[in-house]
């Protein structure tokens, strides 16, 4: 008799997405019956879930679950989840096309706002010819939290940009050409010398509200701000209060604790905040696909998959 086809369930918060996903996966994975995830769907068995911020249900309701697999680097969205039990294996994506993204991203917010590239455009409406004096790289410092898959991508490309750069992490981290900063003891040093704070850290109980007013006061006068990790590292407040100041000149936002931000959020107007939305890095699908279908045969064959989320640190 034939032998029934493992089973793997799709689930994210739309079902529209969850089902595009599931014929995206079900092409990749033939030899797997893969299924959409839906609301009070019972156990269906599955031995895999390819997930992305589902609801606490999906993992109440399937209970055989060997391993998850993300849609996406960040498992904020998972890690939260009380369902999850503390033995089941969690993956995430690594690198996955986000990188170059990223990079591109800091890249052209830093050269945009020191390089006054708006100020230009609107000279442009008045076809004024006016060039703004010539920008040192030495006065824009950065300092990019978090070196992990995306930040310490981010961290070279910027600096073979000619910019001094400096990075923070959890431990001690000697593999990187930049200057490093780690822990708690570090930070203050690492956030003086800083004037363009880049944020690419996971949302972890250690994390979370980490850029607050008391962070911002120990960067450089002027500082920029370039949150393109989670809304959930950042007190709104604090942000808003500094740019008031003027200790934050700018801030360039891309991730909110509200997603879709309010439209009578403060942020929207605000004449010294630039917003985008949850876009500095999207999952390149054929990348993720070739990440997730890997992990899945390698685990079939009792081997081990990359992107192992640590549950101590979570993430
Ligand atoms: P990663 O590879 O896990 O790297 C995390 C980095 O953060 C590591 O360097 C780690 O330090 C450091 N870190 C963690 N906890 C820390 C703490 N308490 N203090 C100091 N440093 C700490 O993560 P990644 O793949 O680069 O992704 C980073 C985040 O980007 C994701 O979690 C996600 O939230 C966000 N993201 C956003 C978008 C978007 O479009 N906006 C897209 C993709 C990802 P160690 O090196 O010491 O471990
Ligand atoms: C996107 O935000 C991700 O974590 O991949």
């Amino acid at each position: 008799m034939k032998e029934a086809a493992v089973k793997v369930i799709v689930a994210t918060p739309v079902a529209a997405e969850t089902e595009r996903w599931q014929g995206i996966m079900q092409a990749a994975l033939p030899e797997f019956e893969v299924i959409a995830w839906r609301p009070g769907m019972p156990d269906t068995q599955a031995r895999y879930a390819i997930v992305w911020s589902p609801p606490d249900e999906v993992f109440r309701n399937q209970p055989g679950l060997r391993a998850v697999f993300n849609l996406g680097a960040g498992v904020d969205g998972i890690m939260k989840l009380p369902s999850l039990t503390a033995d089941t294996p969690v993956y995430r994506l690594q690198d996955a096309g986000m990188a170059g993204q990223m990079a591109e991203y800091v890249i052209h917010s830093i050269a945009e706002l020191s390089r006054g590239f708006e100020i230009y455009r609107r000279r442009q409406k008045e076809a004024a010819w006016s060039p703004l004096p010539a920008v040192r790289h030495a006065e824009w410092p950065v300092g990019i939290m978090g070196l992990g898959k995306l930040g310490s991508h981010v961290a070279q490309s910027v600096a073979a940009m000619g910019y001094p750069v400096a990075g923070w992490a959890r431990s001690p981290r000697e593999d990187q050409s930049i200057e490093t900063f780690h822990g708690d003891g570090q930070l203050e040093a690492f956030l003086a010398r800083t004037r363009v704070l880049v944020n690419l850290l996971p949302l972890t109980a250690e994390t979370a509200g980490i850029i607050n007013a008391a962070l911002i006061a120990k960067l450089k006068p002027h500082a920029v701000l370039i949150n393109i990790a989670r809304g959930g590292h950042v007190v709104d407040a604090d942000v808003l209060a500094a740019l008031d100041s003027g200790q934050l000149q700018s801030a360039v936002l891309d991730v909110f604790n509200d997603e879709p931000l309010p439209q009578d959020h403060p942020y929207w107007r605000h004449p010294r905040v630039r917003i985008t939305p949850h876009v500095a890095a999207v999952t390149l699908e054929d990348q993720a696909v070739q990440q997730i279908t890997e992990g899945i045969r390698l685990l079939e064959r009792g081997q081990q998959a990359p992107g192992l989320v640590a549950r101590d640190t979570g993430y």
